[in-house]
């Protein structure tokens, strides 16, 4: 399937490595030019050296609206035009109710709310120059069903999934589209840190057991759904919620 995607201009974020950096892996793969972020330079530079010559990085923290502006205005100069944004960022911090201060909930709601909407809000005029425009939200299996000691994702994730389907009444008749993906284990660095942190129920071989494909998933898989879900193939889904979980979520809707 061709997923028209050569020469179209993306933004993913927190992409040095991890869920982002295989969602512009997938893009590049498919022709289009990429622009990532992340907080550490040496690890952009990395990145864009695996990824090729059609990316290029901008370092920037996703939770403060100074970075974010600054990000988009980057990306602006160098073209005016953006035809998809993948909205990514780090994960909030693990722990439960009792172990979490109010600067971990603020520190949190910037992180996880406050960069899509800040994102969102500064990338609309460049997507709007686009004759497809899409903008795809990177969230978690945790705004399904909640995930042990992870309040904040539990508690924080969802915003965004409301925020993404009020834009989608709100810009759906302009053309854009907007969804929004939800991880289940996919292995990345985040993940090992969950579970090199945790006790006997976050084992590799206790995760696994829980999946009904019995593994997690690899980043380049996720990567393969985003780029779609991004593309022009995908161009009547909207306002959609997709899990790529290998079956963990064991609601029946
Ligand atoms: N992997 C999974 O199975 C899974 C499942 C559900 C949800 N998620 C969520 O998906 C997101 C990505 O997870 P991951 O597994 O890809 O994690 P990861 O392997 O740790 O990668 C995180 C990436 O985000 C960048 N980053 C972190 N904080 C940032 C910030 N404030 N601004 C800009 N970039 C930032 C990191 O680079 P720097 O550190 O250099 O900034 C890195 O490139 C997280 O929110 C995570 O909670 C992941």
């Amino acid at each position: 399937m061709d997923l028209k995607l050569k020469n179209r201009r993306f933004l993913v974020t927190a992409a040095s490595r991890g869920l982002g950096f295989s969602v512009a892996k997938a893009l590049v793969q498919e022709g289009a030019g990429v622009t990532i972020c992340g907080r550490t330079e040496d690890s952009l530079k990395k990145a864009v050296s695996a990824l090729g010559e059609r990316v290029r990085y901008v370092v920037s923290d996703v939770s403060t609206e100074k970075d974010v502006k600054r990000l988009i205005g980057d990306v602006q100069s160098v073209s005016p035009r953006l035809d998809g944004l993948f909205v990514n960022a780090g994960g909030p911090s693990p722990g439960t109710f009792s172990a979490l201060s109010d600067h971990d909930w603020y520190s949190s709601f910037d992180l996880t709310v406050m960069s899509a909407v800040h994102l969102t809000r500064y990338a609309l005029p460049l997507l709007r120059k686009s004759d497809g425009p899409s903008i795809l939200y990177s969230t978690s299996i945790s705004v399904k069903q909640p995930l042990e000691n992870l309040l904040l994702s539990n508690a924080l994730r969802p915003a965004v999934v409301g925020m993404m389907r009020t834009l989608a009444d709100e810009l759906g008749p302009e053309g854009f589209r907007l969804n929004a993906v939800c991880p289940g284990y996919i292995h990345t660095k985040r993940v090992e840190e969950i579970m090199s942190k945790s006790k006997d129920t976050e084992s590799e071989e206790s995760i696994k057991a829980r999946i009904p494909l019995r593994r997690m998933g690899q980043p380049d898989e996720y990567g393969a759904v985003c780029a779609f879900l991004l593309s022009p193939a995908a161009s009547y889904i909207h306002g959609a919620l997709l899990l790529v979980d290998g079956g963990l979520y064991r609601g029946m809707m």
